[in-house]
């Protein structure tokens, strides 16, 4: 071998040394046994910045500016009888280059691969995670029963604001000025002439201005009230009213009415007692009460040993509120009633405190 031969083996010598500072990092990728790189992969932190580095590595070691291409260049430029002998061994070095990277490169593209999948995998077996149903409030199950029972006797079911104006509230209910149920005490005013309906009476109003008799609704509603909170009074309950209105109307079709509710609420031998009272907008006036569900009338802990339950007030329409909303109580008469629904609720589910039912804890509403 000629001594530019030499010359032209160092180079080789020097590509392939610098080929292995450079792709020393990676060569523990290249092994042909898998296990071996997986073991060594293992050890890596991060192994996605290793394929990237390795696929930055690729121009720099088999590129056209690479050293490997300027090796190949000369084989051109040597002397033909050398010519042979260094194609070949440049041929080795790019073919011992080329295998060795292109493992490596493989191996960690497949190894991050193979990550990613494991990482994002979903395991179907495990069992799914049950979102928790909600139901309806205790409070809100009773009205719907309530609203049942008189959408199926031919009533429509109205709504009204919350926060209403002197005329709603008082005036045109037939509650004059110097009425107690005006004071503080006994309401919550917001600004100035406006306060929270303390009945769902207000509905009276609005409904026969909306509607013009003849009328058949009911309204159930929250109502808002001064009261001490105790086992039987909050100061935010809810109530239904119930109005008709029509030509000939009497007290018969009152008592008849509450009669067969109370019997399709608490079932056919309920009955029904009246007791004279007082509303300023209704003349005559009667509280409602029925036989108590649970003994029958006998006297229980749930009655109070009465053997009645108050079911709420009543009473034909005060013709004062007929002409408040320019009804002629000449022509129209009605009968009106309200009741309250939390009490009832807490009759009917036998609840000791009816405060219980805005409390919001779940331990108790999920119950019904
Ligand atoms: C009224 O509110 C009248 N508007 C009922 C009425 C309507 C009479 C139509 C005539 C014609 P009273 O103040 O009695 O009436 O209340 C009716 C019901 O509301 C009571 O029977 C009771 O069940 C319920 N109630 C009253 N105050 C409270 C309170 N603080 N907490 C819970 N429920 C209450």
């Amino acid at each position: 071998m000629s001594s530019e031969a030499v010359d032209y083996n160092g180079q080789v010598e020097a590509v392939r040394e610098a080929f292995k500072q450079k792709f020393e990092r990676f060569a523990p990728f290249s092994s042909p046994n898998i296990n071996e790189n997986i073991n060594e992969a293992a050890q890596l932190a991060d192994p996605e910045t290793e394929l990237r580095e390795i696929t930055n590595l690729r121009p720099i070691l088999m590129g056209k500016k690479s050293a490997l291409s300027d090796l190949k260049k000369l084989i051109g430029r040597i002397p033909t009888e050398e010519r042979s002998a260094f194609g070949q061994i440049v041929q080795q070095l790019e073919a011992e280059i080329v295998s060795k990277f292109e493992a490596a490169e493989w191996f960690l593209k497949n190894y991050v691969a193979r990550q990613r999948i494991e990482r994002e995998r979903v395991d179907v077996t495990l069992p799914g995670r049950r979102p928790r149903r909600g139901h309806l409030h205790p409070v809100t199950i009773l009205r719907q029963r309530i609203e049942d029972i008189f959408v199926s006797m031919g009533y429509a079911v109205e709504d009204g604001p919350e926060v209403e104006t002197d005329f709603y509230n008082f005036t045109a209910l037939n509650i004059p000025e110097l009425h107690p149920a005006r004071s503080p005490q006994d309401t919550f005013y917001t600004t100035d002439g406006l306060s929270l309906r303390s009945q769902t009476s207000t509905v009276q109003i609005h409904a026969m201005q909306r509607r013009r008799p003849p009328l058949r609704v009911i309204a159930p509603g929250r109502v808002f009230r001064r009261d001490t909170p105790d086992a039987t009074h909050n100061p935010m309950f809810f109530q239904l009213e119930g109005l008709l209105v029509d030509r000939g109307i009497t007290m018969a079709h009152l008592k008849g009415t509450l009669s067969e509710f109370v019997r399709r609420m608490f079932g056919e031998g309920t009955r029904t007692r009246f007791r004279p009272s007082y509303f300023p907008f209704t003349e005559p006036s009667m509280e409602a009460d029925y036989s108590c569900f649970k003994c029958n009338g006998s006297g229980c802990r749930l009655c109070k040993g009465s053997g009645w339950i108050e079911l709420g007030g009543s009473g034909m329409v005060h013709p004062n509120v007929l002409r408040a909303v320019e009804v002629d109580p000449e022509e129209f008469s009605g009968f009106a009633f309200g009741l309250g629904i939390d009490r009832m609720c807490g009759l009917m589910y036998e609840l000791d405190d009816i405060r219980l039912l805005f409390e919001n804890d779940v331990r108790f509403l999920e119950q019904f």
